[in-house]
């Protein structure tokens, strides 16, 4: 699990400044609020006095306030108000970490790392999201995989014909299936897109609403660790309008074993609201066959050599990936989870924000890395 990445953190509609949000990603637990001026924060969620958890607060005009002694976090992450001190200053060490935020898609989604903002790989920018002829649909999948794994599937073509035998599709033809799947480096990730054959999609209930010349051009990459785009392309239409299906999947590692993932339907044809019923039936069903294949593979996380699986052509997409990810580690951002587990108990961990980089004397530790 990678520090200095985007991760999802919850749903716009779940964070409220009434009360704290509660999540938790790689094992650690934060909380996000509104402030004052509307703004979504995310906080590390372990008080400074004596450990308290803010999640487990309120807030109240825009603070975050721990329910131990009641200490206020501003949105900054400074704590504002200590009531036993009678209205004195608190002390200079009384601060949390505070991420960047942005919302976009109807999620909240923090930065967690602390690159300053010019150094910061991007959250993955859904140009149609909005866009007339465009329509989305949103949804939370909590899966009890380990989420490379799930990335990794994403990166898989060869699994379709097997895993979702009622869609078929897109199924590569043989040849296609033997040669090295065609991969390309895109900022930060890597990517296939590629024609899949005839065979794309015959059998589907949606098929028989498609107009148009086929294309049958399907793809995924990702960038960076957590964030993976599937395109379909059915058929180019009289005023060239290609149909799709764009799924996007935005994945917070909450721990070793378990994902939550927000996942971003978005289609420009069977735009009907009566379809929408039949458009979520079948992409629900194909992401919860998907799901059961995830939460039962061995070992749960993905093997750190690949030696300890057999690779074929048409994994090269999760070869690529993996690269990826060893890139990520020399640049020291992967997080030492094996330390991490053996110190859980004994020693309050967070994410290292960016004010990190600004200001010393933080009480709680940032956890522990590899390579750095
Ligand atoms: S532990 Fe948070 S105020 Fe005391
Ligand atoms: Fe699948």
């Amino acid at each position: 699990m990678y520090i200095n990445f985007w991760y999802p953190i919850g749903l716009s509609k779940e964070i409220t400044a009434d009360e704290p949000f509660h999540a938790q990603v790689f094992g650690l637990p934060f909380i996000a609020f509104r402030d004052q001026a509307g703004d979504a924060r995310v906080l590390s969620d372990t008080c400074v006095h004596r450990g308290g958890s803010l999640g487990k607060g309120r807030v109240n005009n825009g603070r975050a306030i721990c329910p131990y002694h009641g200490w206020e976090y501003a949105g900054d992450g400074r704590c504002a108000r200590v009531p036993s001190l009678d209205g004195a200053k608190p002390p200079a060490r009384a601060k949390v970490d505070s991420y960047p935020v942005q919302e976009k898609y109807g999620i909240v989604f923090a930065f967690l790392g602390d690159l300053p903002e010019s150094e910061r790989p991007p959250l993955y920018d859904v140009e149609e999201y909005g866009q007339e002829g465009w329509k989305a649909q949103n949804y939370i999948l909590n899966v009890g995989c380990y989420y490379q794994r799930s990335l990794e599937n994403g990166l898989d073509p060869i699994h379709n014909e097997f895993v979702h035998p009622l869609q078929g599709a897109p199924k590569m033809s043989s040849d296609l299936q033997k040669a090295l799947l065609p991969v390309t480096e895109i900022p930060w990730g890597t990517k296939f897109f590629m024609p899949f054959g005839d065979k794309l999609d015959e059998n589907t209930a949606l098929a028989s609403q498609r107009e148009g010349d086929t294309v049958g051009k399907a793809g995924s990459w990702h960038q960076g660790p957590n964030q993976l785009v599937t395109w379909i392309e059915f058929t180019k239409t009289d005023d060239n309008t290609i149909t799709a299906f764009h799924q996007y999947f935005f994945e917070q590692p909450v721990d070793e074993g378990h994902t939550r993932i927000f996942f971003l339907n978005i289609r420009n044809w069977l735009l009907d609201d009566e379809l929408d019923q039949r458009v979520e039936d079948v992409t629900l069903r194909i992401v919860h066959e998907d799901i059961s294949i995830l939460e039962s593979l061995s070992p749960v996380r993905s093997p750190e050599t690949n030696t300890k699986e057999i690779l074929m052509p048409g994994d090269q997409a999760v070869v690529r990936y993996r690269q990826c990810l060893r890139d990520w580690d020399n640049r020291g951002w992967r997080i030492d989870m094996r330390a991490l587990r053996d110190q859980a108990g004994d020693v309050a961990f967070a994410i290292p924000c960016p004010g990190r980089r600004e200001s010393g004397n933080w009480v709680i530790d940032a956890v522990p890395l590899v390579n750095s």
